[in-house]
C-alpha cells in the first residue's frame, strides 16, 4: 500500500500510538509492522487529550507524524 497524497484526518482518542511512517502498513494511519523491510520505524505520539488529528501519509512532513501541509507544495 503506496504513499498517498493526503494526510488522514482522525478523531483521535487518548494514549501512546505509533504511526506508520513506511506507507506500507493495511491499517493507516496505525503501523501494522509492515515496514520491516523498508527501514523505517512508526511514529510514537502521545495524545494527551481526544481531538482530530491529521497524520501525514506522503511521508515528507518536517513534523512527523502529523502533517505539515509539504504534500500540497
Ligand atoms: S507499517 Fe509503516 S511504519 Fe510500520
Amino acid at each position: 500500500m503506496p504513499y498517498q497524497n493526503t494526510p488522514h484526518l482522525i478523531d483521535e482518542t487518548p494514549g501512546t500510538k505509533h504511526y506508520c511512517t513506511c506507507g506500507e502498513s493495511a491499517n493507516k494511519p496505525y503501523c501494522d509492522g509492515s515496514h520491516e523491510t523498508t527501514g523505517k520505524t512508526p511514529a510514537k505520539a502521545e495524545i494527551a487529550t481526544a481531538k482530530q488529528v491529521a497524520i501525514c501519509d506522503c511521508g515528507k512532513t518536517g513534523t512527523s507524524p502529523f502533517c505539515d501541509g509539504t504534500h500540497a507544495k
